[in-house]
Protein backbone atom coordinates (compact mmCIF):
# COMPACT_ATOMS: atom_id res chain seq x y z
CA UNK A 1 0.00 0.00 0.00
CA UNK A 2 1.24 3.37 -0.64
CA UNK A 3 1.63 6.24 1.69
CA UNK A 4 -1.08 8.21 -0.32
CA UNK A 5 -3.36 5.12 -0.07
CA UNK A 6 -2.55 4.67 3.89
CA UNK A 7 -3.76 8.51 4.48
CA UNK A 8 -6.69 8.07 2.41
CA UNK A 9 -8.18 4.41 4.34
CA UNK A 10 -7.15 6.68 7.58
CA UNK A 11 -9.10 9.32 6.56
CA UNK A 12 -12.14 7.58 5.22
CA UNK A 13 -11.78 5.23 8.60
CA UNK A 14 -11.64 8.64 10.79
CA UNK A 15 -14.52 9.63 8.87
CA UNK A 16 -16.97 6.82 9.82
CA UNK A 17 -19.55 7.63 12.92
CA UNK A 18 -18.89 5.82 16.17
CA UNK A 19 -21.09 6.17 19.38
CA UNK A 20 -23.76 7.66 17.25
CA UNK A 21 -26.63 7.61 19.73
CA UNK A 22 -25.87 9.10 23.76
CA UNK A 23 -23.82 6.92 25.82
CA UNK A 24 -25.92 5.52 28.80
CA UNK A 25 -25.06 6.16 32.07
CA UNK A 26 -23.34 3.45 34.25
CA UNK A 27 -23.54 4.39 37.80
CA UNK A 28 -21.80 1.70 40.23
CA UNK A 29 -23.77 2.01 43.19
CA UNK A 30 -27.16 1.28 41.03
CA UNK A 31 -25.46 -2.12 39.58
CA UNK A 32 -26.44 -5.42 40.93
CA UNK A 33 -24.01 -7.23 43.34
CA UNK A 34 -24.24 -10.46 40.94
CA UNK A 35 -21.93 -9.78 37.65
CA UNK A 36 -24.33 -11.73 36.18
CA UNK A 37 -27.56 -10.05 36.58
CA UNK A 38 -25.66 -7.28 35.45
CA UNK A 39 -24.73 -9.05 32.47
CA UNK A 40 -28.78 -9.82 31.19
CA UNK A 41 -30.01 -6.48 32.58
CA UNK A 42 -27.95 -5.36 29.67
CA UNK A 43 -28.21 -8.32 27.37
CA UNK A 44 -31.94 -7.39 27.26
CA UNK A 45 -32.05 -3.87 27.11
CA UNK A 46 -29.67 -5.29 23.89
CA UNK A 47 -32.58 -7.59 22.64
CA UNK A 48 -34.94 -4.85 23.41
CA UNK A 49 -33.30 -2.65 21.11
CA UNK A 50 -32.80 -4.82 18.30
CA UNK A 51 -29.27 -5.42 18.29
CA UNK A 52 -28.62 -8.19 15.69
CA UNK A 53 -27.01 -11.13 17.07
CA UNK A 54 -26.99 -9.68 21.07
CA UNK A 55 -26.08 -13.36 22.41
CA UNK A 56 -23.06 -13.19 19.51
CA UNK A 57 -19.69 -13.05 21.59
CA UNK A 58 -15.64 -13.06 20.70
CA UNK A 59 -14.25 -15.67 22.60
CA UNK A 60 -10.45 -15.01 22.73
CA UNK A 61 -7.99 -17.77 23.70
CA UNK A 62 -4.79 -18.75 23.62
CA UNK A 63 -2.65 -21.76 22.07
CA UNK A 64 0.15 -23.67 23.02
CA UNK A 65 2.72 -21.29 21.77
CA UNK A 66 1.08 -18.11 23.51
CA UNK A 67 -0.36 -16.63 20.81
CA UNK A 68 -4.05 -15.25 20.85
CA UNK A 69 -6.66 -17.07 18.77
CA UNK A 70 -10.82 -15.43 18.88
CA UNK A 71 -13.66 -16.22 17.18
CA UNK A 72 -17.46 -15.37 17.48
CA UNK A 73 -19.48 -18.04 19.50
CA UNK A 74 -23.30 -17.87 20.45
CA UNK A 75 -24.30 -17.46 24.33
CA UNK A 76 -25.74 -20.84 25.34
CA UNK A 77 -26.59 -19.65 29.32
CA UNK A 78 -25.01 -17.78 31.92
CA UNK A 79 -25.21 -18.53 35.48
CA UNK A 80 -23.61 -17.11 38.66
CA UNK A 81 -20.90 -19.85 37.65
CA UNK A 82 -20.46 -18.21 34.55
CA UNK A 83 -20.98 -18.27 30.91
CA UNK A 84 -21.79 -21.20 28.58
CA UNK A 85 -20.87 -21.90 24.95
CA UNK A 86 -21.21 -24.85 22.92
CA UNK A 87 -17.91 -26.13 20.77
CA UNK A 88 -16.10 -29.36 20.26
CA UNK A 89 -13.43 -30.42 22.57
CA UNK A 90 -11.30 -30.89 19.69
CA UNK A 91 -11.86 -28.06 17.76
CA UNK A 92 -8.92 -25.63 17.94
CA UNK A 93 -10.77 -23.36 20.60
CA UNK A 94 -11.17 -26.84 22.78
CA UNK A 95 -7.56 -27.69 22.53
CA UNK A 96 -6.61 -24.50 23.39
CA UNK A 97 -9.12 -24.24 26.52
CA UNK A 98 -7.46 -27.51 27.46
CA UNK A 99 -3.93 -26.35 27.54
CA UNK A 100 -4.80 -23.11 28.86
CA UNK A 101 -7.86 -22.78 30.32
CA UNK A 102 -7.87 -19.10 30.30
CA UNK A 103 -10.49 -17.19 27.79
CA UNK A 104 -12.06 -13.37 27.30
CA UNK A 105 -14.79 -12.96 26.22
CA UNK A 106 -16.31 -9.89 24.55
CA UNK A 107 -19.48 -8.91 23.71
CA UNK A 108 -20.43 -5.07 21.63
CA UNK A 109 -24.28 -3.96 21.20
CA UNK A 110 -23.65 -0.95 18.88
CA UNK A 111 -27.25 -0.09 19.23
CA UNK A 112 -27.05 0.31 23.35
CA UNK A 113 -23.28 1.52 23.39
CA UNK A 114 -22.69 -1.35 25.48
CA UNK A 115 -19.61 -3.38 25.57
CA UNK A 116 -18.38 -6.24 27.96
CA UNK A 117 -15.26 -7.72 28.89
CA UNK A 118 -15.02 -10.92 30.68
CA UNK A 119 -12.25 -12.82 31.98
CA UNK A 120 -12.33 -16.33 33.08
CA UNK A 121 -11.50 -19.68 33.76
CA UNK A 122 -12.84 -22.20 32.08
C1 LIG B 1 -22.70 -15.60 14.57
C2 LIG B 1 -21.83 -16.83 14.75
C3 LIG B 1 -22.13 -17.75 15.72
C4 LIG B 1 -21.34 -18.89 15.91
N1 LIG B 1 -21.64 -19.74 16.92
C5 LIG B 1 -20.85 -20.80 17.14
C6 LIG B 1 -21.09 -21.66 18.27
O1 LIG B 1 -22.03 -21.46 19.06
N2 LIG B 1 -20.26 -22.72 18.46
C7 LIG B 1 -19.21 -22.98 17.61
O2 LIG B 1 -18.48 -23.96 17.85
N3 LIG B 1 -18.94 -22.18 16.55
C8 LIG B 1 -19.73 -21.09 16.29
N4 LIG B 1 -19.46 -20.26 15.24
C9 LIG B 1 -18.28 -20.56 14.39
C10 LIG B 1 -17.01 -20.05 15.11
O3 LIG B 1 -16.92 -18.63 14.97
C11 LIG B 1 -15.71 -20.67 14.59
O4 LIG B 1 -15.55 -20.35 13.22
C12 LIG B 1 -15.67 -22.17 14.74
O5 LIG B 1 -16.23 -22.57 15.98
C13 LIG B 1 -14.22 -22.69 14.66
O6 LIG B 1 -13.47 -22.07 15.71
P1 LIG B 1 -12.01 -22.58 16.15
O7 LIG B 1 -11.36 -23.08 14.87
O8 LIG B 1 -11.31 -21.38 16.70
O9 LIG B 1 -12.20 -23.67 17.16
C14 LIG B 1 -20.23 -19.13 15.05
C15 LIG B 1 -19.93 -18.18 14.06
C16 LIG B 1 -20.72 -17.05 13.91
C17 LIG B 1 -20.35 -16.04 12.83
Amino acid sequence: MTERDESTVRDWLRGIEVFARPLPEFVTERAPAEPSDLFLEWLTDAVAAGVPDPHAMTLSTVDEEGDPDARVLILKNVDTAGFQFAAHADSPKGVQLAGSPWAALTFYWARTGGDLHAVARA
